[in-house]
């Protein structure tokens, strides 16, 4: 199979907290990992969202020219995705050339196929600032819901896609000024309303999409006045310019094309990117993104958090339907809700929660792939404290995993050596096929599990392997038998090392830097996936292996404690 794997491309305007990471990256990269390690062709891509108020509000602010910002801030995501161990072929850049002549050659396509009306509209200045506020230079309340926080662009608190006009009370967000008129000015906008009913047979035919998907483009699609036209220009210097393909637009001099056009259009030339970077062909790339030039066979699944879904489920699949032309389409979008943090949101512009830098600095990538993706905010909202983060980790990687590694290795050092050790043949069959039988169902529930993208199920699945380690130990007390029967309690250890190798496999899309180091102390590079027996024998007799240090080191209260303290104000 080949699999095509976008997630949700991440504003440029700062580092993203651990509720971003969980809700697009992050359940991205265990995918893309998983169907790597299945042996299926994967083309994982992300970038990052530089257009917009958001990177220039933050470029103002850190008094930077916006693409010097966008260029070292790219550098510094890029290095925290890394340091996450997200396993992108390509991270990318919206400011891309690629991106700016795709952006243009899709406006052309829709003007084309007259789905673009130039319109003379309504947009708020500001006397104060002497300019005007598109999108999030312009602070409100929402009519939706009534949060006094609401950007221009869209409500935080409801998710509603909003204009800038439809704020209450609204204020600049560079002065607070509230000295604001609305003045005409002409812009594009996509006439969406026009495939109302052909975007809801599209979203009536994917019947195994999660509801949360669904819900939410149903919702947007019908509920009151239904999908509306958008604006998609704006009276920016940072951006797309506007043109119609190759051509100037007339009337449209000096304006961008908003960011939510451009952004999701990065998904494919992010592609192209990857092409450039790699010394590949445009046939490379377009084998993943046209169906005419070979994508046909591919399953493309895109990652995102709730708030994102009206422009994956609607706006954006106007703009692929209405091209007429034939680039893939989405197969699965899988969505999440929002992660807590501490009895409170995670908030970015308020500086509440955990961020990625800070989350490196104090612990390895794993500790919190694990914490984050077991708790994955699938069904509901899920929420971070402390204590259950503890908790997890000493549990589950400390005391299940870690120990059943530290507790096998240092027996088979101190009574046989560091290598596998010799038995009987049978007697190593007979373990292997008892502990197989253990094995096999729960591995075939979590390959069920994960090709569904059913992260805290697969996360639960996983943990459950992991048991039946300290299960057969506890059962087969190799230490006890080792004092009456040396051959069968070497038998035991034999296969247990074995299963070491395993746990790497099955347990690397879940913590690929763990599980590297699992397979360099047991001296072997074999990933092959376990499908039968066999898998309990890669590691034959006299195989030499080191006894690891600590691979997941308990967290203790007064740590703990310290960390909560720490994360409780506001990041300097
Ligand atoms: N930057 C947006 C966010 O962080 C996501 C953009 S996804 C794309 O919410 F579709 F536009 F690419
Ligand atoms: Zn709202």
């Amino acid at each position: 199979m080949r699999v095509l794997i976008t997630s949700a491309i991440p504003y440029i305007n700062g580092i993203k907290h651990l509720g971003n990471l969980v809700g697009s990256q992050l359940p991205a990269d265990l995918y893309a990992r998983f169907m790597r390690a299945r042996g299926h062709e994967v083309m994982f891509l992300c970038a990052t969202d530089e257009h917009g108020t958001p990177a220039e509000l933050a470029a103002t602010k850190a008094g930077k020219p916006v693409a010097d910002f966008c260029a070292e801030m790219h550098e510094v995501q890029a290095t925290i995705a890394k340091g996450f161990g997200m396993s992108f072929d390509h991270f990318g850049r919206s400011s891309s050339p690629q991106n700016r002549e795709l952006t243009q050659y899709f406006a052309g396509k829709l003007a084309e196929n007259d789905l673009i009306a130039e319109v003379t509209g309504k947009q708020v200045y500001s006397n104060a600032d002497g300019r005007y506020l598109p999108d999030r230079y312009i602070e409100g309340t929402c009519p939706n819901c009534g949060y006094d926080g609401a950007r221009g662009d869209q409500c935080e608190n409801c998710t509603k896609q909003l204009d800038p006009t439809d704020l209450l009370e609204p204020r600049s967000a560079i002065s607070g000024s509230t000295d604001l008129e609305v003045r005409d000015t002409k812009h594009l906008h996509l006439r969406q309303s026009t495939m109302v009913d052909q975007l809801e047979a599209w979203i009536d035919s994917k019947k195994d999409w999660p509801t949360l998907t669904t819900s939410i483009a149903r919702k947007w699609l019908r509920d009151g006045d239904g999908l509306q036209d958008r604006g998609i220009t704006r009276d920016l210097d940072w951006g797309v310019p506007v043109k119609n393909g190759t051509e100037d637009w007339p009337g449209m001099e000096g304006k961008v094309f908003y960011v939510w056009f451009d952004a999701p259009i990065e998904y494919i030339a992010c592609a192209a990117e990857w092409a450039e970077a790699n010394g590949k062909s445009e046939a490379d790339w377009q084998r993943w993104w046209r169906t005419d030039k070979g994508a046909d066979d591919v399953k493309y699944v895109q990652f995102m958090g709730k708030d994102n879904v009206p422009f994956h489920t609607l706006s954006f699949p106007v703009t692929i339907l209405g091209s007429n032309e034939p680039w893939k389409l989405v197969d699965y979008i899988k969505s999440f809700n929002f992660l807590n943090y501490d009895g409170g949101q995670f908030s970015t512009s308020k500086g509440r929660g955990i961020f990625m830098d800070q989350a490196l600095e104090i612990l390895p990538a794993d500790y919190w792939r694990w914490w984050l993706l077991s708790h994955a905010p699938e069904n509901s909202d899920s929420e971070f404290t402390w204590e259950n983060f503890q908790s997890s980790v000493n549990k589950d990687l400390a005391n299940v995993l870690g120990n059943f590694i530290s507790r096998i290795t240092k027996f088979c050092r101190s009574k046989f050596s560091e290598a596998v050790p010799a038995a009987p043949l049978d007697a190593i069959a007979q373990e292997r096929a008892g502990l197989w039988a253990s094995l096999a169902p729960l591995i075939k529930e979590y390959e069920t599990h994960m090709e569904a993208m059913e992260v805290r199920k697969s996360a639960n699945t996983l943990r459950a392997i992991w048991v039946v380690g300290n299960e057969y130990l506890q059962n087969t007390a190799p230490w006890t038998v080792n004092k009456t029967d040396p051959e069968a309690a070497a038998a035991i250890v034999h296969v247990s090392l074995n299963l070491i190798r395993l746990f790497a496999v099955v347990s690397s899309p879940f913590i690929p830097h763990a599980a590297q180091q699992m397979m360099d102390d047991m001296h072997t590079d074999d990933w092959s996936w376990p499908e039968d027996e066999s898998a309990l024998s890669a590691l034959s007799t006299d195989h030499a292996f080191t006894v690891p240090e600590v691979l997941f080191a308990k967290i203790d209260d007064e740590t703990r404690e310290g960390w909560a303290e720490r994360f409780a104000g506001k990041r300097d």
